[in-house]
């Protein structure tokens, strides 16, 4: 057992009784390879925000878990020096599990270092669901990792269509589900989704904001958390189709609304399709303008900027998370203190 405390990663607790309290939300953003992670953990060094970096079961299988587990690791030193040298403080990083389906999996992430994992036994029949995340909140908190579980199903996303039929969270459910099952935070469905074809042109594309503030009102201050969350930017997509690629036509959750939902208890929110769109769009662009160019570093170190500004920009002008680390980091050190003091 590999324990995440010893790789330096922190559990979501902190970072998100103070999101919810100052009404931003932590970014939970996804990475299969070195060049994401980079952007990731660099653009919330230089934003200061708090992170929460996530690896899906395909991340998992694509990357090697063994590599992924040392990747992370690795980012977390490199951010501390990285801080060091410019004189920045360090930034609380979490390592999460996203869409964990089997205990399992979970399990076996637990062991491997992970700080928080999620339990996403939405698919099931109620009963089930509660009865599987519990199981695995109970093997979680023995090893102070934090759990994600989830209530209500995401739109699917199935040949490339404008996702419909979303089975909205219940909000008469919630308060049963969370004191059921000791979960951390919950991850709800209000009409995101996941991918890149959310709405269609011509939709008018709006969250139900009316139920997640009908299930704020039931569980007050609990932790929100939001899945398909990006908002599929159309200068990226505008440049793929312009340098020969394909993308249907499709609209995104408006930005505005996501501040909207930070703002009040949604307190993590997932982002992974726009990180794609983005660097899709810039390696393209530089394919479609030198075609003699073959050395990956000159199309994925540019693709890596660009990820980095934008989730900077998504920081500062979406989540409201930049700036936010030293207040968590403060916090942190306080229960490492009396977690010494009552070791002593
Ligand atoms: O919610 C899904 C995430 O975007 C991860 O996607 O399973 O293709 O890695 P993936
Ligand atoms: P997007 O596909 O909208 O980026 O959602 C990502 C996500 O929810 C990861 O769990
Ligand atoms: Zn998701």
């Amino acid at each position: 057992m590999i324990h995440y405390r010893s790789l330096g990663f922190v559990n979501t607790r902190v970072m998100f009784s103070v999101a919810v309290r100052a009404g931003f939300a932590v970014p939970a953003y996804n990475f299969n390879n070195m060049e994401q992670l980079q952007a990731i953990v660099l653009s919330c060094l230089e934003t200061q925000s708090p992170v929460i970096i996530q690896v899906s079961k395909g991340a998992r299988d694509y990357a090697d878990r063994t590599l992924l587990g040392h990747m992370a690791h690795g980012a977390v030193e490199m951010i501390k020096r990285e801080a060091a040298e410019k004189g920045l403080g360090e930034i609380p990083i979490a390592l999460h599990l996203d869409h964990g389906d089997s205990y399992d999996l979970c399990v076996s992430c637990i062991e491997s270092g992970f700080s928080s994992v999620m339990i996403d036994g939405s698919h099931h029949a109620y009963e089930e669901n509660a009865a599987l995340t519990r199981r695995v909140v109970d093997f979680a908190h023995l090893h102070d990792v934090t759990v994600e579980g989830e209530l209500g199903v995401l739109a699917g996303v199935e040949d490339e269509v404008a996702a419909e039929s979303h089975t909205y969270t219940r909000p008469e459910e919630v308060e049963d589900f969370v004191s059921r099952t000791g979960v951390d935070s919950l991850a709800i469905s209000i009409g995101t989704s996941h991918g890149a074809y959310k709405f269609k042109v011509g939709q008018s594309p709006r969250i139900r904001l009316d139920i997640l503030h009908e299930i704020e009102r039931r569980i007050p201050g609990f932790p929100i958390v939001l899945h398909g969350s990006s908002s599929i930017p159309q200068d990226a997509v505008e440049t793929i189709n312009r340098c020969g690629g394909s993308i249907k036509d499709s609209v995104g959750i408006p930005e505005e609304q996501l501040r909207e939902a930070a703002r009040s208890a949604v307190c993590k929110i997932n982002i992974d399709s726009d990180g794609r769109l983005v660097m899709t769009a810039k390696i393209r662009e530089i394919f479609a303008r030198k075609p003699e160019e073959f050395d990956p570093r000159k199309y994925l170190g540019p693709a890596r900027e660009a990820l980095r500004d934008m989730y900077a920009r998504k920081n500062r002008e979406v989540l409201g998370s930049a700036g936010r680390a030293p207040e968590i980091m403060t916090a942190l050190v306080g229960i490492q203190y009396n977690r010494e003091v009552k070791n002593e």
